[in-house]
């Protein structure tokens, strides 16, 4: 139906599908319930070139597009969301960073690594008292007397993957007076001194993906891993977050279908006052929308992916897609595993089955990688102008 979507391209969504189901989706209800990050699994992704996706062979990945990219993160989120947020971070906020702002000495230690699944990347943009507002962050960098490093010091929150993280791609404050002009862009190498993780954050969802604060005390970061100009990192996270807000709006994408296809199944299965529920009109309503409005995200994110594709050659930005792609499947999801929970009655209640699962995943796709409010605040921006 969509000619875009080439053989190659379905080879990769049923690579994905295999592996989801066989490898990711026995193990899915046992992590969430441990929150022990699945480190077997996340490698396992990595040699099947799903860490990065659309990274050239030359620099560790296996060179495809964002529409193989997005494909194979609906599969993989369709059995685990957890597994979907980390393969998210990794390729679109970490991989994609580098590719697009980093030197090739940068392209060489870090990207290779990074996409080929050998390390695990992480991106630190938000704080404790930095979220929606991030231009307004605490943490600094200052250039030492010698310009041979900069010294670190702060406190970042809310950090996907942290625990784990060899790689970690840090927006800190070089010159505070210039507010989020004077925002810069580092690569952490987490095993240096300086560098501690907090404690795991215990979360509603998503609770194999570790969760962490970071913090730098006297961090010396050498000045060959800035990434980008100084002053440029503000840019760097904003137009690295319109390719990472395709990669969430996608794992919503995942999270709705499983959610729907569990309830045309119970539906089709359970019976109540002599008849399968499936043929009650209130239960074909809910199902007949659940489908809607899954496919109308999926249409949205395949537009997003596309505009992001073109925009390698025109330069332009993508930043009105991609936001409308992730504020309509990160709603879809929510709504979807609500009414799957709905639909499943009791059964939708009780850990047994994995609704409630995607009805907790589901929600922090309208939360992280910019809340639903702020997607709403970037297209109104676009659409008047006005600020
Ligand atoms: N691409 C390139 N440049 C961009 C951009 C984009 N998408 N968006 C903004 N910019 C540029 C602007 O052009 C502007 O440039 P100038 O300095 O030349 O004027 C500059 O950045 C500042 O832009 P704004 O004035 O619009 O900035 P703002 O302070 O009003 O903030 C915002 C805009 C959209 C609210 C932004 O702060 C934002 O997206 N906030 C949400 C943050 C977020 O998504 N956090 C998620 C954390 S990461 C995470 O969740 C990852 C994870 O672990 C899973």
């Amino acid at each position: 139906m969509f000619d875009f979507i080439t053989e190659e391209h379905e080879m990769i969504r049923q690579t994905a599908r295999d592996f989801a189901t066989t490898a990711i989706a026995p193990i899915a209800a046992e992590y969430d319930e441990s929150g022990e990050f699945p480190l077997e699994t996340v490698r396992q992704m990595g040699s099947l070139g799903f860490m990065g996706i659309e990274i050239p062979e030359q620099y560790g990945g296996v060179g495809m597009d964002t529409i193989a990219y997005v494909l194979a993160l609906e599969e993989i989120s369709r059995a685990d969301a957890s597994h979907g947020t980390i393969m998210s971070v990794n390729n679109s906020l970490v991989c994609h960073a580098l590719l697009k702002y980093g030197t090739e000495e940068q392209k060489q230690k870090y990207l290779v690594p990074v996409a080929s699944g050998a390390k695990i990347g992480a991106y630190s943009l938000t704080e404790p008292m930095s979220g929606s507002d991030a231009g307004t962050m605490r943490s600094r960098a200052v250039l030492s007397d010698d310009g041979a490093h900069y010294v670190i010091n702060g406190r970042k929150s809310w950090v996907t993957s942290a625990p784990v993280a060899d790689i970690i791609l840090l927006f800190t404050m070089t010159d505070p007076q210039k507010q989020h002009r004077g925002i810069s862009a580092f690569i952490i190498e987490t095993d240096r001194p300086g560098f501690a993780r907090g404690k795991k954050e215990p979360k509603l969802g998503i609770r194999a993906s570790a969760t962490s604060e970071i913090t730098f005390d006297d961090f010396r970061c050498p000045v060959e891993n800035r990434l980008g100009e100084e002053g440029e990192g503000f840019k760097v996270a904003m137009a690295v977050l319109d390719a990472g807000r395709i990669g969430i709006a996608s794992q919503a994408l995942g999270i709705a279908e499983a959610a729907l296809e569990a309830s045309v199944s119970y539906a089709k299965e359970r019976e109540a006052f002599g008849q399968k529920i499936g043929e009650f009109q209130m239960i074909q309503q809910k199902l007949a929308d659940m489908k809607t409005r899954i496919d109308a995200s999926r249409l949205l994110i395949y537009r997003a992916a596309l505009a992001k594709m073109q925009a390698a050659s025109t330069g332009e930005r993508y930043t009105m897609e991609a936001s409308i792609a992730k504020l309509f499947a990160s709603e879809t999801a929510m709504w979807v595993a609500t009414q799957a929970v709905q639909i499943h009655g009791g059964m939708g209640y009780s850990k047994e089955l994995p609704v409630e699962r995607y009805f907790r995943d589901a929600k922090i796709t309208e939360i992280y990688e910019g809340t639903s409010e702020i997607q709403r605040m970037v297209i109104a921006r676009h659409l008047t102008g006005l600020r």
